[in-house]
């Protein structure tokens, strides 16, 4: 009699679990869709904010949809492609991490309903696909071509971007310091121009208000002057950067010195001395008045630099050296040797000053700096972190607006026009694809719905007012959620790039389908590094397990 008859062929490692067809679909939404509850709440301006705790009990509040993902230590695979698609959001355009979440999760509602109706999922992903597609056509056509340095519409969008956070009351004052910053690092090329994010630099401080939140025309770096005897400040500073450390090299190998009297410890120590004030030599006859060194300086290096003037820094960040460059003009170097003069860079001023209990030391009024730096202040630690992101989703949209520059204006408007325009376009499918078109058109009103929710407002007649005004051609007609009523955005001043509402789009219609796609899900049981079983190590194995290596 055969052992296997009846019984089931295991060919996965016992404890695995397996999820298939309707069941792991079912579960697959359900997971998508209670993480687009989560962020749902904290879309738009008057959307709540989140305090995530983590395991060791630090505090973040934040309203950032990419931030409140990222905090959370979500387990489901589905779940998890979700905060994957927020950080995508992040990384391609910074803003919009929010929105594409709560739209995926409609997208995944939509087409649950269509499953009950018996739609097959292949048919779903393929009238999204075709939707998604048509919609990205669509956003471009409404949208409105921009000069790429129209600082009063780079303004709009910044503040936009910053209506929706904390830091919103100061949106005017912060909207204007990053659109300084990235004006003044965007590369042209041709007609267009390039921003590298890397050359603003976000430093930040807690212990004073927001509105003493500086742009920098150079750079503020973390570290003091290295000795008492030094300048604290020099104006016109010619700055040598040096990624070599300003002393004797020890010797790789341990080699003895015979020592036999007294004088000769004093030679040794006299050529020593000698050798190293030969270095500052070099130093002070390049010109150099100011010092910053990657690496350490000898306390008699310090001494004698102090002796000649000189301000220095030591230890600074291989990455401030890089931007030091950018922002002053500088060439690094690697030996005092190679300098001549010409390495240096240039600034108005260098100066130490006192924030906080910290001395930091500004290299300010670079002349046409490619690197720039924000100093953020703020009341409290967490204040000043909030306004990090906020600041750092402002930079992103002013960026996106400068490369590419379309807009469009916010508040749900374009969502509600593409939606109508699509529901046209979609007349001309047919069968189920039609259906799931429909449905993808529809699931888009979810932004307008829910920034309306989120101001306490029935989302339902909003809907039904923005649909009729957008019937007649109202273009821009969106939430106005401060007013808590339909308003064209547009005269508003509420602006969003064109990138965003692309990237909502393509991130959250390729997820949904993703999802959508998925028939089976077999999760191994074990972990890489598996529980102890009971009895400590060398204890028994688990029931069934074959014999131990
Ligand atoms: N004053 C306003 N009235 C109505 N809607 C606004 C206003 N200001 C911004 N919005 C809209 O709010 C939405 C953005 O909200 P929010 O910034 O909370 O989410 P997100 O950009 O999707 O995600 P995140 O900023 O967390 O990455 C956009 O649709 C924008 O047009
Ligand atoms: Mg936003």
């Amino acid at each position: 009699m055969s052992m296997l008859s009846g019984q089931p062929i295991l060919i996965l490692r016992e404890g695995s679990s397996r999820n298939k067809g309707k069941d792991a679909q079912r579960n697959n939404i359900q997971a998508a869709k209670v993480v687009a509850n989560i962020v749902k709440s904290a879309l738009g301006p008057k959307g709540m904010d989140k305090m995530l705790v983590d395991t060791m009990g630090d505090v973040t509040i934040t309203s950032d949809g990419a931030t409140i993902l990222k905090e959370m230590d979500i387990q489901h695979p589905a779940a998890k492609m979700m905060v994957e698609v927020a950080k995508t959001m992040d990384d391609e355009v910074g803003d919009g991490t929010t929105s594409v979440v709560v739209f995926a999760g409609r997208l995944l509602e939509k087409a649950e309903e269509l499953l009950d109706k018996n739609v097959h999922p292949t048919i779903i992903v393929e009238g999204y696909r075709k939707a998604a597609d048509k919609a990205l056509e669509l956003f471009d056509e409404i949208s409105i071509s921009v000069k790429p340095t129209d600082k009063s519409m780079l303004m709009k969008i910044a503040k936009t971007s910053m209506a929706s956070k904390i830091v919103r009351e100061d949106r005017d004052y912060l909207a204007d310091l990053a659109v300084d910053a990235i004006l003044k690092v965007a590369a042209k090329r041709g007609k267009e121009y390039i921003v590298d994010l890397d050359d603003v630099e976000v430093e930040k401080k807690a212990g004073a208000s927001l509105v003493e939140t500086k742009l920098i025309e150079g750079m503020a770096i973390d570290k003091e002057v290295v000795h008492t005897g030094m300048p604290k400040r020099v104006d016109n500073a010619k700055i040598a950067l040096l990624d070599c450390a300003l002393e004797i090299k020890k010797t790789e190998f341990d080699a003895k010195i015979q020592i036999e009297s007294p004088e000769q410890i004093q030679a040794f120590l006299d050529e020593e001395e000698r050798m190293l004030r030969i270095m500052v030599d070099k130093i002070s006859s390049s010109g150099a008045n100011v010092l910053i060194c990657q690496k350490g300086i000898d306390d008699l290096v310090q001494y004698f630099l102090a002796k000649k003037g000189i301000l220095a820094i030591r230890r600074a960040k291989k990455s401030s050296m890089e931007k030091l460059a950018k922002a002053t003009g500088a060439q690094i170097v690697s030996t005092v040797d190679e300098l001549s003069g010409k390495e240096l860079g240039k600034a108005k001023l260098v100066e130490e000053r006192k924030i906080g209990d910290d001395k930091w030391v500004f290299i300010e009024g670079c002349e046409n700096p490619k690197a720039v730096t924000i100093l953020v202040r703020g009341g409290t630690e967490k204040i000043v972190d909030e306004a990090e992101r906020s600041l750092h989703d402002a930079l992103c949209v002013i960026r996106d607006v400068v490369q590419k520059s379309k807009v469009v204006a916010g508040g749900g408007a374009p969502e509600m026009e593409v939606a109508s325009r699509l529901k046209k376009w979609a007349e001309g499918l047919s069968g189920r694809v039609q259906l799931a078109a429909l449905d993808f058109a529809e699931a888009m009103e979810v932004i307008p719905m829910t920034l309306a929710d989120n101001a306490g407002l029935d989302p339902i007649d909003i809907l039904v007012e923005l649909r009729s005004r957008h019937d007649k051609g109202d273009r821009w007609a969106g939430v106005d959620v401060f007013g808590g009523k339909v308003e064209d955005m547009a005269e508003l001043n509420i602006y969003d790039p064109l990138v965003v509402k692309e990237q909502i789009i393509k991130s959250a219609s390729e997820s949904a389908c993703m999802i959508l796609r998925i028939d089976d899900v077999i999760a191994s049981g074990k972990s890489s590094a598996p529980p102890m079983p009971p009895g400590g190590p060398g204890g028994g194995m688990p029931p069934g397990m074959p014999g131990g290596y």
